[in-house]
Protein backbone atom coordinates (compact mmCIF):
# COMPACT_ATOMS: atom_id res chain seq x y z
CA UNK A 1 0.00 0.00 0.00
CA UNK A 2 1.32 2.99 -0.79
CA UNK A 3 -0.22 6.53 0.47
CA UNK A 4 1.27 9.44 -1.74
CA UNK A 5 -1.31 12.04 -0.43
CA UNK A 6 -0.78 13.91 2.74
CA UNK A 7 -2.69 12.64 5.50
CA UNK A 8 -5.20 15.75 5.18
CA UNK A 9 -5.76 15.70 1.42
CA UNK A 10 -9.26 14.59 1.11
CA UNK A 11 -10.64 16.96 3.62
CA UNK A 12 -8.61 19.73 1.88
CA UNK A 13 -9.56 19.40 -1.60
CA UNK A 14 -13.03 18.38 0.20
CA UNK A 15 -13.15 22.02 1.57
CA UNK A 16 -11.58 23.59 -1.52
CA UNK A 17 -14.59 21.72 -4.00
CA UNK A 18 -17.33 22.64 -1.56
CA UNK A 19 -16.25 25.93 -1.05
CA UNK A 20 -16.01 26.73 -4.87
CA UNK A 21 -18.76 24.96 -6.10
CA UNK A 22 -21.12 26.42 -3.46
CA UNK A 23 -20.30 29.86 -4.16
CA UNK A 24 -20.38 29.55 -8.11
CA UNK A 25 -23.32 30.51 -10.13
CA UNK A 26 -24.89 27.89 -10.97
CA UNK A 27 -24.01 25.19 -8.19
CA UNK A 28 -21.89 22.52 -8.40
CA UNK A 29 -20.82 20.10 -6.75
CA UNK A 30 -17.46 17.67 -8.03
CA UNK A 31 -19.16 13.79 -8.47
CA UNK A 32 -16.37 12.28 -6.42
CA UNK A 33 -17.97 13.20 -3.13
CA UNK A 34 -20.37 10.61 -3.70
CA UNK A 35 -18.05 7.85 -2.48
CA UNK A 36 -17.80 7.29 0.81
CA UNK A 37 -18.72 3.95 2.43
CA UNK A 38 -22.76 4.35 2.07
CA UNK A 39 -22.19 6.23 -1.16
CA UNK A 40 -20.14 3.34 -2.72
CA UNK A 41 -22.96 0.86 -1.19
CA UNK A 42 -25.92 3.25 -2.72
CA UNK A 43 -23.96 2.76 -6.04
CA UNK A 44 -23.28 -0.89 -6.01
CA UNK A 45 -27.27 -1.04 -5.39
CA UNK A 46 -27.91 1.33 -8.66
CA UNK A 47 -25.06 -1.08 -10.52
CA UNK A 48 -27.81 -4.17 -9.69
CA UNK A 49 -31.11 -1.90 -10.91
CA UNK A 50 -33.14 -3.02 -14.13
CA UNK A 51 -32.86 0.63 -15.04
CA UNK A 52 -28.89 0.82 -14.99
CA UNK A 53 -27.70 -0.66 -17.94
CA UNK A 54 -23.74 0.38 -18.39
CA UNK A 55 -22.29 -1.74 -15.45
CA UNK A 56 -24.21 -5.69 -17.66
CA UNK A 57 -23.12 -3.77 -20.68
CA UNK A 58 -19.43 -3.65 -19.89
CA UNK A 59 -19.31 -7.00 -18.13
CA UNK A 60 -20.71 -8.73 -21.38
CA UNK A 61 -18.03 -7.23 -23.65
CA UNK A 62 -15.51 -8.02 -20.90
CA UNK A 63 -16.35 -11.39 -20.38
CA UNK A 64 -16.09 -11.67 -24.27
CA UNK A 65 -13.06 -9.80 -24.77
CA UNK A 66 -10.35 -10.30 -21.69
CA UNK A 67 -8.67 -13.15 -23.65
CA UNK A 68 -8.28 -11.30 -26.73
CA UNK A 69 -7.50 -8.42 -24.68
CA UNK A 70 -4.55 -10.40 -22.48
CA UNK A 71 -3.18 -11.71 -26.09
CA UNK A 72 -3.47 -8.20 -27.77
CA UNK A 73 -1.14 -6.54 -24.79
CA UNK A 74 0.75 -9.29 -23.58
CA UNK A 75 0.83 -7.04 -20.38
CA UNK A 76 2.58 -7.67 -17.39
CA UNK A 77 1.00 -5.02 -15.28
CA UNK A 78 -2.85 -4.18 -14.80
CA UNK A 79 -3.26 -0.54 -13.44
CA UNK A 80 -6.74 -0.62 -12.68
CA UNK A 81 -8.08 3.46 -11.57
CA UNK A 82 -10.55 3.85 -9.56
CA UNK A 83 -12.30 0.38 -8.03
CA UNK A 84 -9.43 -2.21 -7.74
CA UNK A 85 -12.42 -4.61 -6.41
CA UNK A 86 -15.20 -4.90 -9.50
CA UNK A 87 -15.43 -8.37 -10.54
CA UNK A 88 -14.85 -6.49 -14.04
CA UNK A 89 -11.13 -6.29 -13.31
CA UNK A 90 -11.25 -10.15 -11.84
CA UNK A 91 -12.02 -11.29 -15.31
CA UNK A 92 -8.85 -9.23 -17.07
CA UNK A 93 -6.90 -10.52 -13.99
CA UNK A 94 -7.88 -14.01 -15.16
CA UNK A 95 -7.15 -14.07 -18.84
CA UNK A 96 -3.69 -12.38 -18.35
CA UNK A 97 -3.23 -15.01 -15.61
CA UNK A 98 -4.08 -17.69 -17.88
CA UNK A 99 -1.41 -16.81 -20.48
CA UNK A 100 1.07 -16.36 -17.51
CA UNK A 101 1.62 -12.97 -18.34
CA UNK A 102 0.67 -11.53 -14.75
CA UNK A 103 3.57 -9.99 -12.81
CA UNK A 104 1.91 -6.75 -10.87
CA UNK A 105 -1.13 -5.55 -10.37
CA UNK A 106 -1.54 -1.63 -9.30
CA UNK A 107 -5.14 -0.11 -8.18
CA UNK A 108 -5.11 3.70 -7.54
CA UNK A 109 -8.12 4.70 -5.27
CA UNK A 110 -9.07 8.07 -3.21
CA UNK A 111 -10.39 6.10 -0.62
CA UNK A 112 -7.63 4.52 1.30
CA UNK A 113 -9.87 2.14 3.28
CA UNK A 114 -11.82 0.89 0.00
CA UNK A 115 -8.46 0.29 -1.54
CA UNK A 116 -7.02 -1.85 1.59
CA UNK A 117 -10.17 -4.03 1.01
CA UNK A 118 -9.43 -4.20 -2.80
CA UNK A 119 -5.96 -4.85 -2.53
CA UNK A 120 -5.75 -7.50 0.29
CA UNK A 121 -8.34 -9.40 -1.62
CA UNK A 122 -6.40 -9.25 -4.81
CA UNK A 123 -3.25 -10.14 -2.84
CA UNK A 124 -4.93 -13.54 -1.63
CA UNK A 125 -6.47 -14.17 -5.37
CA UNK A 126 -3.56 -13.51 -7.75
CA UNK A 127 -0.56 -14.06 -5.10
CA UNK A 128 1.94 -14.79 -7.59
CA UNK A 129 1.41 -11.28 -9.01
CA UNK A 130 2.76 -8.39 -6.89
CA UNK A 131 -0.19 -5.64 -5.58
CA UNK A 132 0.22 -2.28 -5.04
CA UNK A 133 -1.98 0.44 -3.84
CA UNK A 134 -1.35 3.56 -4.49
CA UNK A 135 -3.92 6.19 -2.93
CA UNK A 136 -4.47 8.98 -5.19
CA UNK A 137 -6.61 11.20 -7.31
CA UNK A 138 -6.40 9.62 -10.96
CA UNK A 139 -6.88 13.07 -12.06
CA UNK A 140 -3.84 14.32 -10.11
CA UNK A 141 -1.59 11.71 -9.32
CA UNK A 142 -1.34 9.25 -12.22
CA UNK A 143 2.64 10.24 -12.05
CA UNK A 144 3.13 7.84 -9.61
CA UNK A 145 2.00 4.25 -11.23
CA UNK A 146 4.90 2.25 -10.97
CA UNK A 147 4.73 -1.18 -12.59
CA UNK A 148 6.78 -3.37 -15.33
CA UNK A 149 6.02 -2.80 -19.22
CA UNK A 150 3.95 -3.66 -20.81
CA UNK A 151 1.51 -1.99 -18.96
CA UNK A 152 -2.79 -2.24 -19.37
CA UNK A 153 -3.57 0.81 -17.60
CA UNK A 154 -7.87 0.24 -17.48
CA UNK A 155 -10.25 2.62 -16.58
CA UNK A 156 -13.60 1.09 -16.61
CA UNK A 157 -17.64 1.98 -15.97
CA UNK A 158 -17.71 5.00 -18.25
CA UNK A 159 -16.20 6.94 -15.53
CA UNK A 160 -14.62 8.86 -18.13
CA UNK A 161 -17.74 10.69 -18.72
CA UNK A 162 -17.54 12.03 -15.31
CA UNK A 163 -14.99 14.70 -16.60
CA UNK A 164 -15.63 17.78 -18.45
CA UNK A 165 -14.74 17.40 -21.71
CA UNK A 166 -11.10 19.90 -20.82
CA UNK A 167 -10.65 17.44 -17.92
CA UNK A 168 -11.04 14.49 -20.36
CA UNK A 169 -8.47 16.05 -22.77
CA UNK A 170 -6.18 16.43 -19.79
CA UNK A 171 -7.00 12.92 -18.08
CA UNK A 172 -6.02 11.23 -21.25
CA UNK A 173 -3.23 13.41 -21.88
CA UNK A 174 -1.80 12.71 -18.53
CA UNK A 175 -2.17 8.81 -18.95
CA UNK A 176 -0.34 9.07 -21.86
CA UNK A 177 2.51 10.75 -20.19
CA UNK A 178 2.88 8.46 -18.19
CA UNK A 179 3.20 5.35 -20.33
CA UNK A 180 5.64 4.13 -22.96
CA UNK A 181 5.14 3.95 -26.86
CA UNK A 182 3.32 0.32 -27.00
CA UNK A 183 1.94 0.22 -23.79
CA UNK A 184 -2.12 0.33 -23.39
CA UNK A 185 -5.34 2.09 -22.32
CA UNK A 186 -8.79 -0.29 -21.61
CA UNK A 187 -11.12 2.64 -21.93
CA UNK A 188 -15.24 1.86 -20.90
CA UNK A 189 -17.40 4.67 -22.18
CA UNK A 190 -21.35 4.52 -22.39
CA UNK A 191 -23.09 5.35 -25.79
CA UNK A 192 -25.66 8.15 -27.22
CA UNK A 193 -28.74 5.92 -26.84
CA UNK A 194 -32.45 6.77 -26.71
CA UNK A 195 -32.88 9.71 -24.00
CA UNK A 196 -35.93 7.70 -22.02
CA UNK A 197 -33.32 4.97 -21.57
CA UNK A 198 -30.92 7.10 -20.33
CA UNK A 199 -32.79 8.93 -18.07
CA UNK A 200 -34.64 5.99 -16.86
CA UNK A 201 -30.74 4.80 -16.23
CA UNK A 202 -30.02 7.70 -13.85
CA UNK A 203 -33.79 8.09 -12.41
CA UNK A 204 -34.66 4.91 -10.85
CA UNK A 205 -38.26 4.07 -9.89
CA UNK A 206 -36.81 2.68 -6.66
CA UNK A 207 -35.00 6.23 -5.65
CA UNK A 208 -31.57 4.87 -5.38
CA UNK A 209 -30.17 7.04 -7.47
CA UNK A 210 -32.01 9.87 -5.92
CA UNK A 211 -30.32 8.59 -2.28
CA UNK A 212 -26.76 8.19 -3.88
CA UNK A 213 -27.24 12.14 -4.92
CA UNK A 214 -28.69 13.62 -1.69
CA UNK A 215 -25.57 11.68 -0.28
CA UNK A 216 -23.21 14.08 -1.25
CA UNK A 217 -25.17 16.49 1.24
CA UNK A 218 -24.66 14.33 4.05
CA UNK A 219 -20.78 13.88 3.17
CA UNK A 220 -20.63 17.55 3.63
CA UNK A 221 -22.77 17.56 6.86
CA UNK A 222 -20.84 14.90 8.38
CA UNK A 223 -17.01 16.62 6.97
CA UNK A 224 -17.73 20.51 7.14
CA UNK A 225 -20.55 20.71 9.71
CA UNK A 226 -23.00 21.48 7.29
CA UNK A 227 -26.93 21.67 7.98
CA UNK A 228 -28.41 20.36 4.62
CA UNK A 229 -31.70 19.31 5.01
CA UNK A 230 -32.05 16.23 2.38
CA UNK A 231 -35.47 16.42 2.30
CA UNK A 232 -35.71 19.58 1.33
CA UNK A 233 -33.60 18.42 -2.18
CA UNK A 234 -35.50 17.11 -5.28
CA UNK A 235 -33.05 14.44 -7.53
CA UNK A 236 -33.06 15.87 -11.20
CA UNK A 237 -31.39 13.59 -13.69
CA UNK A 238 -31.69 15.38 -17.61
CA UNK A 239 -30.32 14.49 -21.09
CA UNK A 240 -28.66 17.21 -22.31
CA UNK A 241 -28.76 16.80 -26.12
CA UNK A 242 -25.93 19.52 -27.57
CA UNK A 243 -23.83 18.02 -24.78
CA UNK A 244 -24.69 14.86 -24.73
CA UNK A 245 -24.67 13.97 -21.45
CA UNK A 246 -26.91 13.45 -18.29
CA UNK A 247 -26.86 15.91 -15.76
CA UNK A 248 -27.63 15.27 -12.45
CA UNK A 249 -28.96 18.35 -9.82
CA UNK A 250 -30.59 18.46 -6.54
CA UNK A 251 -33.02 21.06 -6.45
CA UNK A 252 -33.97 23.10 -3.36
CA UNK A 253 -37.83 22.83 -3.11
CA UNK A 254 -37.56 25.96 -0.60
CA UNK A 255 -35.62 29.23 -0.18
CA UNK A 256 -33.05 28.56 2.26
CA UNK A 257 -29.77 29.24 3.73
CA UNK A 258 -27.30 26.38 4.74
CA UNK A 259 -24.50 27.09 7.29
CA UNK A 260 -20.95 25.30 6.61
CA UNK A 261 -19.41 25.94 9.37
CA UNK A 262 -15.87 24.44 8.26
CA UNK A 263 -15.26 27.14 5.40
CA UNK A 264 -17.12 30.20 7.83
CA UNK A 265 -20.10 30.18 4.99
CA UNK A 266 -23.32 30.49 4.75
CA UNK A 267 -25.03 29.16 1.49
CA UNK A 268 -28.76 30.85 0.23
CA UNK A 269 -30.92 28.21 -2.06
CA UNK A 270 -33.87 30.14 -4.29
CA UNK A 271 -36.79 28.17 -4.17
CA UNK A 272 -36.25 25.56 -7.21
CA UNK A 273 -32.61 26.62 -7.69
CA UNK A 274 -30.77 23.55 -8.47
CA UNK A 275 -27.02 22.19 -8.04
CA UNK A 276 -25.20 20.32 -9.95
CA UNK A 277 -23.75 17.08 -9.17
CA UNK A 278 -22.57 15.11 -11.95
CA UNK A 279 -22.28 14.94 -15.73
CA UNK A 280 -22.13 11.14 -17.27
CA UNK A 281 -21.49 12.11 -20.72
CA UNK A 282 -22.47 9.51 -23.48
CA UNK A 283 -20.24 8.65 -26.22
CA UNK A 284 -19.81 7.72 -30.27
CA UNK A 285 -16.87 5.47 -31.33
CA UNK A 286 -15.89 8.19 -34.00
CA UNK A 287 -15.39 10.81 -30.69
CA UNK A 288 -14.40 8.19 -28.49
CA UNK A 289 -11.30 7.42 -31.12
CA UNK A 290 -10.74 11.13 -32.14
CA UNK A 291 -10.42 12.26 -28.16
CA UNK A 292 -7.60 9.10 -28.14
CA UNK A 293 -5.75 10.30 -31.00
CA UNK A 294 -5.84 14.03 -30.01
CA UNK A 295 -4.41 12.38 -26.42
CA UNK A 296 -1.65 10.21 -28.57
CA UNK A 297 -3.08 7.10 -29.03
CA UNK A 298 -4.43 4.80 -31.70
CA UNK A 299 -7.39 2.76 -31.20
CA UNK A 300 -6.53 -0.85 -31.95
CA UNK A 301 -10.04 -2.27 -30.97
CA UNK A 302 -13.83 -1.46 -30.38
CA UNK A 303 -16.02 -3.93 -28.82
CA UNK A 304 -19.53 -3.33 -27.82
CA UNK A 305 -22.34 -5.49 -26.08
CA UNK A 306 -24.85 -7.05 -28.32
CA UNK A 307 -27.36 -4.27 -27.79
CA UNK A 308 -24.83 -1.41 -28.86
CA UNK A 309 -25.20 0.34 -25.34
CA UNK A 310 -22.01 0.30 -24.41
CA UNK A 311 -18.56 0.52 -26.07
CA UNK A 312 -14.51 -0.62 -24.77
CA UNK A 313 -11.75 0.26 -26.77
CA UNK A 314 -8.10 -1.10 -26.72
CA UNK A 315 -5.47 1.57 -27.81
CA UNK A 316 -1.87 1.71 -27.52
CA UNK A 317 0.37 4.37 -26.91
CA UNK A 318 1.71 6.07 -29.83
C1 LIG B 1 -19.62 4.88 -12.22
C2 LIG B 1 -19.29 7.17 -12.46
C3 LIG B 1 -19.72 5.88 -14.36
O1 LIG B 1 -21.82 8.07 -14.32
O2 LIG B 1 -22.96 6.27 -14.65
C4 LIG B 1 -24.43 6.07 -11.51
C5 LIG B 1 -21.99 6.92 -11.54
N1 LIG B 1 -24.13 8.17 -11.23
N2 LIG B 1 -25.63 6.66 -11.36
C6 LIG B 1 -22.17 6.93 -14.00
C7 LIG B 1 -23.48 7.05 -11.44
C8 LIG B 1 -25.45 7.93 -11.19
C9 LIG B 1 -21.54 6.24 -12.79
N3 LIG B 1 -20.06 6.06 -12.94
Amino acid sequence: MEVHLPEDHAARSLAADARSGLTATPKSLPPKWFYDAEGSELFERITRLDEYYPTRAEREVLDERAGEIARLTAAHTLVELGSGSSEKTRLLLDALRHNEMLRQIVALDVSETALRDATAALHTEYGSAQVHGVVGDFTEHLGLLPGEPPRLVAFLGGTVGNLLPDERAKFLRAVRDVLEPGEWLLLGTDLVKDPDVLVRAYDDAAGVTAEFNRNVLRVLNRELGADFDLDAFTHVALWDPVNEWIEMRLRATRAMRVRVPALDLEVDFDRGEELRTEISAKFRRETVADELAAAGFTMERWWTDSANRFGVSLSRAD
